[in-house]
């Protein structure tokens, strides 16, 4: 009975990655195209200051973040594009998930293990909570369907738990018990140094990464430089087993193209490293110049951005409040 609705945000804690673009941004695009469901999409500026960022930072990353959307095809026509500190009723959400939440959840989450490391005593209380809050910028819309890369999985376990939780304890099926789609050949783009570590805008080496802003140049020297191994492509999947800076490449392949890992290495299985990347880097620039011209002409026009995004926070709380309203009734208030 609840509306099929995806919600999904992106933290203004840096520039874009491809790692964001292809695990996050792109699937976007392709759930707010195929029209199947409401499609409300954010930049979660309260997760952002979960560890301290500086403020003209934080400002300049949010515009920058919100062109990136809409460079990559993000249409407010079409979708509902917001920031999350406009639409209060995330916050006030997320204090009742707070409360419902425990503890023990909140201790078992790996990226709270890895993000506090030996000095948890020291992180913030914000840090520790984020899972909270994310639950609630999901459910304050009843969205059912939350498009994310790998490594939010364990994350939308927990929205889960808190859905069920909060049913259970107050005797109603009010909130959706919502599913994670992390589908394609691209939900954890990982390091070009180091096959074993993801994508992230938060890595000291920039070579790790292909931002969205780079130039062509940058690009091409950045997979010229990729690690690899000397074996030639395999030309099924599981000669890619073992082998995973290769298997990342061909995966980034897969998902810029969007193509299935199968159909890539029917086309590329035997080729040589030397005359794959060129290949790759071809594609990147091509898929990626676009989206990064665009950007810069976009961060050019602050009003029309301001505008997108004060019209797309005035939807959101339209679906927002009176869910809100309605759960504190059921809580009692
Ligand atoms: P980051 O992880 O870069 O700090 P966020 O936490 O804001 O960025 O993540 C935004 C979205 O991008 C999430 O859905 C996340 O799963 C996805 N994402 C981030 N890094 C990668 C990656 N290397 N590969 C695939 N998806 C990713
Ligand atoms: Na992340």
């Amino acid at each position: 009975t609840f509306t099929p609705r995806v919600f999904s945000g992106i933290q203004p804690s840096g520039g874009l990655t491809l790692g964001n673009y292809l695990g996050a941004m792109k699937r976007f695009v392709d759930m707010q195209e195929a029209g199947t469901h409401e499609t409300v999409y954010c930049m979660v500026d309260l997760h952002a200051i979960t560890v301290w960022q500086d403020p003209d930072k934080l400002r300049r990353a949010t515009r920058e973040l919100c062109a990136g959307f809409i460079a990559a095809g993000i249409d407010p026509a079409k979708s509902i594009l917001f920031n999350q500190s406009a639409v209060p009723e995330h916050a006030q959400l997320a204090w009742i998930f707070n409360c419902v939440a425990r503890m023990g959840w909140m201790q078992r989450m790996t990226q709270w293990k890895d993000k506090a490391g030996k000095n948890a005593q020291n992180a913030s209380l914000g840090l520790f909570a984020y899972p909270a809050l994310m639950a609630a910028d999901i459910l304050i819309y009843h969205a059912t369907h939350v498009p994310v890369g790998e490594d939010q999985k364990q994350h939308l376990e927990l929205t889960r738990d808190v859905a069920i939780k909060f049913n259970h304890d107050y005797g109603v099926d009010f909130f959706p018990v919502t599913e994670p789609v992390i589908e394609g050949a691209a939900t954890r783009v990982m390091s070009f140094r180091d096959g074993t570590k993801k994508m992230s805008k938060s890595d000291p080496s920039d070579a790790s990464r292909i931002n969205m802003t780079d130039d062509a140049d940058t690009i091409a020297k950045k997979i010229r430089k990729a690690k690899t191994d000397p074996e030639a492509l395999p030309s099924e999947v599981k000669g890619l087993e073992e082998r995973p800076e290769a298997r990342n490449l061909v995966n980034i392949y897969a998902g810029l193209s969007g193509l299935t890992v199968d159909q890539v290495l029917a086309d590329v299985g035997g080729k040589q490293f030397s005359e794959f990347k060129p290949m790759l880097s071809e594609l990147a620039v091509a898929k990626l110049a676009p989206i990064s011209t665009e950007m810069a002409r976009l961060m050019q026009e602050q009003d029309e951005i301001d505008k997108i995004l004060a019209q797309g926070a005035g939807q959101a709380r339209e679906i927002a409040a009176p869910i809100l309203k309605k759960t504190y009734e059921i809580v009692g208030m």
